[in-house]
């Protein structure tokens, strides 16, 4: 079912709906925006719930008569200073000027969506159309105009939102709070949740029951952070992975935001996210427009998968722009857990050969090949080849890679300086400091001021000099710190501004350029970023037990191939874990696969065994790339268990992991979910079939896994 935008009630009520969603919002005493409904989607809507006001102590009534109140109104654009003393979504100051108050102006259905000023944000395409809906308020003693935009997909339980503020009055006005989304639902029994962690472990669930009061998650640090991913669920509470009313919020934004909930004293619930006023205020002079970033707002009632289905299928069809969206991706070797800077001509080409030799298509050269690189403490900003290491330089080496068969691949921190480089001693200002201060040190580097141009034009200059050879298939976008030193709150917007006119640049220049993000793994993984760049780097964690986790928590939002994962070696370097392979292949193939490992010190068997793997991965790919992604339930929060299933339903893969072997094993049958009940399924090892309805309702049994650490994969295919 297409998207549809209907008005009623002399043009005061409009009900966006697709074949999932409802959003419904009111013009009332004519000139407040209210929210009247969010949710699975209604056929009409006659206003069935329609909330009584009364007179209420410390209520500041809008209408005396009525005791109509802001203070327990669903408002479409909450400011303060007018009765509302809850959240504001947008907060401007001007010199006689200390609150503002929007009055609805307009609305009207636009004929396409339109894109968003200097910012990555969602498009139509032809596997799904949108309808757009343009809102208008105004405050006209402060001379501002809010323009909202509202697009509705055909596909999915999914709205976004974004606004453009207008200073039409003659003097400049000071933003100091522009939310990208500010939603209020009527009093109803919600959990939050989120992702949290912090450097090698992120992506946690946090979730917790509302409480009253403001419950907030933010990054300040530039940079949208594993401390917690731009991302709020609200969730009924009996919700779980299959059923059950959920929302989620995403931001399409990679610096600092700022998430909240509020649930109010009559409870009812505001949800905001956007930009973070802690590190936020934009100047705007007369006749200026300012543009919010645009956010996911995501509905399902199919439980947290279909929340998760809902984000996979948008991004995929509308937000990603490499050409490597729908395509399989090379499988590739990193030379970073193996060599770290210790890099040789020599070492590489004999990594690149032995991969070849086991199947791998593309070698990627990670830190340590440019000149002063032999730890973390000097060398980035120059961009110079190191000849001592590479006496071919890049081209060289490339064109060496490319003769043994295989793509070749560089690693860059574009963002970053070292101290002792020539672009710090001849250009001291390019760098993010506060005047008169010592810059803070994070990995002994310091972060380029993206925002000043003349550093846009000298890294592009830079890229340009190392990309024109044509030899560089993909590059792994790496940012290992956080922005500090901002001298003033219009920096870190602007910096972001910087990276997208960068990337924007980059991207659009080499298109065949397989790019991944990466900050120390998670530290940007955003939908920003997924603009640009269709996978990223989740974790600097490598060790397959714990991505268990950590690929679980952001599959939430960001599908398999957008989310790396690498064989590496065992001991783990990060964790010390010791694992089999087949348990790193097993759950890494479910996933963007790579190999990490230091080639020339593995074993003939071992070999052997990641040479059938690449292939079985190959094999896979295709099915990969069209297939869903889903997370099993299980009895036991040591266990984990994950479905890969086509959308014709005729081949699918699971997965089950054993954190740690435990006495007293209880066997509980696995119920498997998502496939036909009509369907003969064959398991690929053994040749056992079934039907699918026994399969979900009778369940699977899994062999005793007498040790630690296990996953095992089953391959099921259709049978006639
Ligand atoms: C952090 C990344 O996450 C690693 O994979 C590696 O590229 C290092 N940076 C290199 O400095």
């Amino acid at each position: 079912m297409k998207a549809k935008i209907e008005f009623s009630n002399e043009k005061r009520v409009c009900h966006l709906s697709n074949r999932e969603v409802s959003l419904v919002l009111e013009v009332k005493e004519g000139k407040v925006l209210t929210y009247r409904y969010f949710g699975k989607k209604i056929k009409e809507f006659n206003n069935s719930f329609n909330q009584p006001f009364i007179s209420r102590g410390f209520s500041t009534t809008y209408n005396s008569e009525n005791y109509y109140s802001l203070s327990e109104e669903l408002i479409f654009s909450p400011t303060k200073g007018m009765g509302d003393f809850r959240i504001s979504a947008l907060d401007v100051t001007a010199d006689d000027i200390n609150h503002i108050e929007l009055k609805f102006k307009d609305w009207k259905i636009l004929d396409a969506k339109p894109s968003i000023l200097n910012l990555p944000s969602s498009f139509e395409s032809k596997e799904s159309g949108s309808l757009t809906l343009q809102i208008t308020q105004l405050d006209q003693i402060a001379g501002l105009e809010l323009i909202t935009y509202l697009t509705i997909f055909d596909i999915a339980g999914i709205i976004t939102r974004s606004s453009v503020i207008k200073n039409y009055s003659n003097k400049e006005i000071t933003i100091n709070k522009a939310t990208s989304l500010s939603l209020d639902f009527y009093p109803q029994d919600f959990d939050f949740f989120s992702l949290t962690g912090a450097h090698t472990n992120e992506a946690n669930i946090n979730e917790f029951k509302l409480h009253k009061g403001v419950q907030k998650i933010e990054s300040t640090r530039g940079a949208s952070s594993p401390q917690h991913n731009p991302f709020i669920g609200l969730k009924a509470p009996n919700t779980d992975q299959y059923q059950g009313n959920c929302y989620g919020f995403n931001l399409i934004y990679s610096g600092s935001f700022l998430g909240e909930v509020e649930l109010s004293q009559y409870e009812h619930i505001r949800v905001q996210l956007g930009l973070n006023p802690e590190v936020f205020e934009w100047k705007l002079n007369a006749g200026q427009e300012f543009y919010t970033p645009e956010a996911v707002l995501n509905y399902s009632d199919k439980g947290l998968n279909g929340l998760s289905q809902n984000f996979h299928e948008f991004y995929k069809n509308n937000l990603i722009t490499s050409k490597w969206n729908n395509k399989e991706r090379p499988l590739l070797i990193n030379t970073w857990e193996s060599m770290y800077f210790d890099i040789t001509e020599e070492k590489v080409l004999n990594l690149a050969s032995k991969a070849k030799e086991v199947g791998i298509e593309l070698l990627v050269l990670d830190d340590g090949w440019f000149e002063n690189r032999n730890n973390d403490k000097t060398g980035l900003g120059d961009w110079v080849c190191d000849k001592t290491k590479l006496p071919n330089g890049i081209e060289g080496l490339a064109t060496k890679i490319n003769d043994l068969g295989m793509k070749f691949g560089l690693w860059f921190e574009p963002e970053m300086a070292s101290l002792d480089s020539n672009v710090i001693k001849e250009n001291p200002s390019w760098i993010i400091r506060s005047k008169g201060y010592d810059p803070a040190v994070s990995r002994y580097q310091f972060v380029l001021d993206l925002s000043n141009d003349d550093v846009i034009e000298y890294l592009k200059t830079k890229l340009d000099s190392i990309l024109e050879c044509g030899k560089i298939s993909y590059i792994k976008w790496d940012m290992n710190r956080n922005i500090t030193d901002v001298s003033n709150k219009q920096l870190q917007h602007k910096y972001i501004l910087g990276l997208y006119k960068l990337l924007n640049y980059l991207t659009n220049k080499y298109p065949e350029i397989l790019f991944e993000s990466c900050a120390s793994g998670g530290g940007r993984l955003d939908p920003g970023m997924l603009y640009y760049m269709p996978q990223c780097w989740t974790s600097d964690n490598s060790d397959a037990i714990s991505r268990l986790k950590i690929q679980s928590g952001y599959s939430l939002m960001y599908s398999p191939m957008v989310l790396t994962n690498h064989i590496t070696t065992s001991p783990n370097h990060q964790i010390g874990r010791v694992t089999e392979l087949k348990v790193r292949y097993n759950i890494g193939s479910f996933f963007n696969l790579g190999v990490e490992l230091n080639l020339e010190n593995c074993s003939q068997e071992e070999l052997d065994d990641l040479k059938q793997y690449i292939s079985q991965y190959k094999n896979d790919r295709k099915f990969l790339l069209d297939s869903q992604f889903y997370r099993l339930q299980t009895t036991d929060s040591n266990d984990f268990m994950w479905l890969i299933i086509n959308k014709e339903k005729t081949e699918f893969k699971v997965l089950i992991a054993k954190v740690l072997s435990k006495p007293g094993i209880v066997f509980s049958p696995f119920k498997l979910k998502y496939l036909n009940p009509e369907f003969k399924y064959q398991n690929q090892e053994t040749q056992e079939s079934y039907y699918g309805d026994e399969l979900m309702e009778n369940g699977v049994s899994f062999p005793r896994l007498r040790k630690d650490f296990q996953a095992l994969v089953y391959h099921f295919k259709k049978i006639n």
